[in-house]
C-alpha cells in the first residue's frame, strides 16, 4: 500500500514536471516566433535530440545559446552537462531567466563570450558533443577553435547547413550581397567538413541542414597517411 503511494506520487511529480516542461517549451517557441530569435527547427532538433540519446553525451558544448532553447531541449534527453556560449547581452539576460526557471542552474552553464575568444574558458573540460549554432560567417573557426576539446568518440553537429534553403539555391541574383557572402561561407564550410582528413561529415537535409562530424579512427587516419 505504502509503495503504490509512493508510486503514485512520484507519477504526480514527473507529471508535473513534464507539464513545466512543456510550458516552458511552448512559452520559449512562441517568444522565438514574435521576436524573431532563430532557434533549432522542430526537425533538426528532433534528429539531435535522437543522437543524443544514442550517444548519452556526459558533456555537451554548445557554441550560440540565444534564449537557451536548444540547451535545455539537449538536456532534457539524458541529462547532459551542458556548457554554452553566448556574446549578445539580451539573449544572455534572457538565457539566464530561462535557466533559472527550469531549475537548471547546476546542469546548464552559461558562458558570456564571444566564441572567437572564449576557449580558455572551456578548455578545462571535454566534450562528447560540440554543436555549433551561431554566427554562420564563423562555423569553421569554431570548428577549428573548439574540436580539439572533443573526446575520442565525440561528435560535432553543426546547425543551418541549408541556410533557409539558399545554400541551394540556384540563382542568387535576388539575395543581397552580404547573404551571397554568407551563403560562400556556409559552401566553402561544407567543403572544408566533406575534405577534412580527421573527420567524417554527412550532411542532412532535415530541418535547416545538420552537418554531423565524427572523428575518424585516429589507428586508420594514420595508416592512411604513412
Ligand atoms: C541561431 S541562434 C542560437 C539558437 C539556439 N542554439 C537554439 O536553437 O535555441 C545563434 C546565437 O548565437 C549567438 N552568437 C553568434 N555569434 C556568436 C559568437 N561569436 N559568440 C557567441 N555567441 C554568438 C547569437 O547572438 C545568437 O543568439
Amino acid at each position: 500500500m505504502e509503495q503504490k503511494i509512493v508510486i503514485a506520487m512520484e507519477t504526480v511529480e514527473s507529471n508535473s514536471l513534464n507539464l513545466n516542461w512543456t510550458s516552458l517549451d511552448l512559452e520559449l517557441k512562441a517568444y522565438a516566433k514574435e521576436h524573431h530569435v532563430p532557434i533549432i527547427m522542430d526537425d533538426g532538433l528532433a534528429l539531435l535530440e535522437k543522437i543524443i540519446q544514442i550517444q548519452k553525451p556526459k558533456h555537451i558544448l554548445e557554441i550560440g545559446t540565444a534564449i537557451g532553447y536548444s540547451a535545455i531541449r539537449m538536456h532534457q534527453v539524458c541529462g547532459s552537462k551542458i556548457t554554452t556560449i553566448e556574446r549578445n547581452p539580451e539573449m544572455i539576460a534572457f538565457a539566464k531567466r530561462t535557466i533559472v526557471k527550469a531549475g537548471l542552474e547546476d546542469e546548464i552553464h552559461l558562458i558570456e563570450a564571444d566564441a572567437l575568444n572564449a576557449f580558455d574558458l572551456v578548455k578545462n573540460t571535454c566534450y562528447d558533443l560540440i554543436f555549433i549554432d551561431a554566427a554562420k560567417a564563423q562555423y569553421q573557426k569554431f570548428f577549428e577553435i573548439y574540436s580539439p576539446l572533443l573526446t575520442q568518440n565525440g561528435i560535432i553537429i553543426s546547425d543551418n547547413m541549408g541556410f533557409h534553403g539558399l545554400v541551394n539555391e540556384t540563382s542568387s541574383a535576388n539575395l543581397s550581397r552580404s547573404v551571397r557572402g554568407l551563403i560562400r561561407k556556409l559552401e566553402g564550410y561544407r567543403q572544408f567538413l566533406l575534405n577534412n582528413p580527421k573527420f567524417d561529415t554527412s550532411i542532412f537535409e532535415i530541418g535547416d541542414g545538420l552537418a554531423i562530424s565524427t572523428k575518424k579512427d585516429e589507428y586508420a587516419y594514420h595508416r592512411k597517411n604513412l
